[in-house]
């Protein structure tokens, strides 16, 4: 069986190793993971059951995959201690937000066979978003596509499916968190209005067709149209726009604001 190698296992990492395992794609025994901190090795040897080291080389040794969940600093560091020659039989797969596959291959010194993903932490319950770069390798498209919705983009939108998705989901909670927060200050308790605002989007994303669900909920002249009205006036839905757009330079190294 084809084995692979997590490093880095922080919140992705572990998602990924979360979703690969309860989907069964990969066996216990056929997962390795790399990691830093004691900490991190304990709970992937305890919590998980997989086997992990802090050496990379001896994750690389082992496996046909590499499946990189590191920063890109990260990745700079670790570089110059991966053996070539074993990296050259495998395919890696990377999920470095904003670090390309020209840039991994100029810290690696060769021309890696490299896929770029992007994946939402989603693949923890299998019901994440994941983008990849084109790869022939079927394991590699059938495992995205057992965690979610998984489609293949060209290296040069992959940023902004990072905004988009992965970053998305934190932007989504944050929205449900600002609109939960917006609740307690009308006089609700926590927990009502945190099931309020849970049941009204996702009715809103039930019923699909938000404007005619706007236009349905807001009666000329009523309460509704007055709180539109209020957030188009003080640029909530530009702001939203504008803030993603705004991630997306960051991401592709344009200067911030
Ligand atoms: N979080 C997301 O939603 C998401 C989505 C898509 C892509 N990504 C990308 O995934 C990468 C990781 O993000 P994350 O959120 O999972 O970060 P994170 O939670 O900070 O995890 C990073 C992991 O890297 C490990 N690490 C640090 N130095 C290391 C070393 N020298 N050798 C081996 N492992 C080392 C850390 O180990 P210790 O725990 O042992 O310190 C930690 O487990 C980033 O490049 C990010 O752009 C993240």
């Amino acid at each position: 069986m084809k084995k692979i190698g997590i490093i880095g296992f922080g919140n992705l990492g572990r998602a990924f190793a979360t979703g690969i395992l309860s989907r069964g794609i990969f066996a216990r025994e056929d997962v390795l993971v790399c990691s830093k901190s004691d900490s991190t090795l304990a709970l992937a040897r305890e919590r998980f059951g997989l086997y992990a080291t802090s050496d990379v080389s001896e994750a690389v040794s082992a496996c046909d995959y590499l499946f990189l969940s590191i920063k890109k600093n990260v990745f700079l560091e670790l570089a110059p201690s991966i053996d070539r020659k074993k990296l050259a039989d495998m395919i890696i797969i990377s999920c470095m937000a904003g670090f390309t596959v020209a840039q991994i291959n100029g810290a690696l010194g060769f021309g890696a066979r490299v896929v770029r993903a992007m994946p939402t932490l989603a693949i923890a319950e299998a019901d994440g978003i994941v983008a990849y770069t084109k790869t022939d390798d079927e394991k590699i498209s059938s495992m995205f596509r057992a965690l979610g919705f998984a489609f293949e983009v060209e290296e040069g939108d992959i940023e902004k499916v990072t905004v988009y998705a992965a970053c998305g989901l934190g932007f989504a909670a944050y929205l449900l968190d600002a609109y939960v927060r917006a609740g307690v200050a009308l006089g609700f308790d926590e927990a009502t209005s945190k099931k309020i605002a849970e049941m009204d989007f996702a009715s809103a994303i039930a019923r699909s067709d938000y404007k005619a669900t706007m236009a349905e909920v807001a009666t000329k002249g009523g309460a509704t149209e007055y709180g539109f009205a209020h957030m188009t006036k003080n640029g909530v839905d530009a702001n939203i726009a504008s803030a993603l757009l705004a991630t997306h330079r960051r991401l592709m190294g344009e200067p911030g604001e």
